[in-house]
């Protein structure tokens, strides 16, 4: 049974990756930074899921779990930042700082402990964001974050051959990263997105989850960055 950890997997694009990936068989281990959460998600999922309290944001936290899980094929990196957001001349350069921290750096964090660990014939998948091409107003800092993710992918691709490393950049997922808006606020950002969109919705977690696993099984792709953006980004 091939063993996957996804890092992020307690709500979102990682959860719902878990699920469907457990379903299909899979030996699935989640990582969450908080108990009660953690313990929530693991109870959804079904019995090939194990959940590990790490903070990916923290090296030793990181260490010691990888040296505890032991071998792994597919590494999914589907840590969130949240920080960064916001129009140039009012954006707070700490809170874009926090941002690099809590995604940039922990998703890097977590590939470069994963890696002694991994198979080589496996496969690591980053979580990045359309932010670093849709050149959205206010999406700047996150599209720095992520675009700065994105840039590394085909060299590490080469440079860790033949593990493979790719990324998934979604566009307007419906998940709790969007949980610093009231609901009312919420549901009127997704609508007006929705209108801009070309295929007139915004994503289901599944909408990513399905390209993740799809790069996950297909051994034949590396380095590659693969938008899921219902067409959000074209010009
Ligand atoms: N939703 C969108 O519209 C959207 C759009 C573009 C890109 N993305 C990207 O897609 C990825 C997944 O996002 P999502 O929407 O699924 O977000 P989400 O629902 O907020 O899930 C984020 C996951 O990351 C975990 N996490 C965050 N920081 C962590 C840390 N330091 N250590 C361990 N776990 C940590 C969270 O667990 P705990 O909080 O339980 O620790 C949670 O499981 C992110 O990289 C996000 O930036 C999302």
């Amino acid at each position: 049974m091939k063993r996957v950890l996804i890092a992020g997997g307690t709500s979102g694009i990682g959860f719902v990756t878990a699920k469907l990936l457990s379903q299909k068989g899979y030996d699935v281990t989640i990582f969450g930074r908080h108990r009660d959460t953690l313990d929530r998600a693991v109870q959804k999922l079904d019995h090939h899921v194990q959940g590990k309290i790490v903070n990916a944001a923290d090296p030793a936290s990181l260490k010691k779990a990888m040296s505890e899980i032991g071998a792994i094929d597919h590494l999914v990196i589907a840590l969130s930042g949240g920080k960064g957001i916001g129009k140039f001349s009012d954006l707070d350069l700490q809170d874009l700082r926090k941002g690099f921290e809590f995604k940039f750096f922990a998703q890097l964090q977590t590939a470069q402990s994963a890696l002694p660990f991994m198979s080589s014939n496996g496969s690591i998948t980053f979580l990045t964001s359309i932010s670093s091409r849709s050149k959205a107003i206010g999406t700047a800092g996150l599209g720095a974050i992520n675009g700065a993710i994105e840039i590394m992918v085909p060299t590490l691709a080469k440079e860790l051959k033949p593990l493979r490393i790719n990324a998934v950049a979604p566009g307007v997922v419906n998940t709790s990263w969007w949980d610093f808006l009231t609901p009312e606020k919420k549901e009127e950002t997704f609508s007006q997105y929705a209108k801009t969109i070309p295929l007139g919705r915004i994503a289901a977690p599944d909408d990513i989850a399905t390209m993740v696993i799809a790069l996950i099984e297909n051994s034949y792709i590396t380095g590659q960055i693969i938008a899921v953006d219902g067409g959000l980004s074209l010009d």
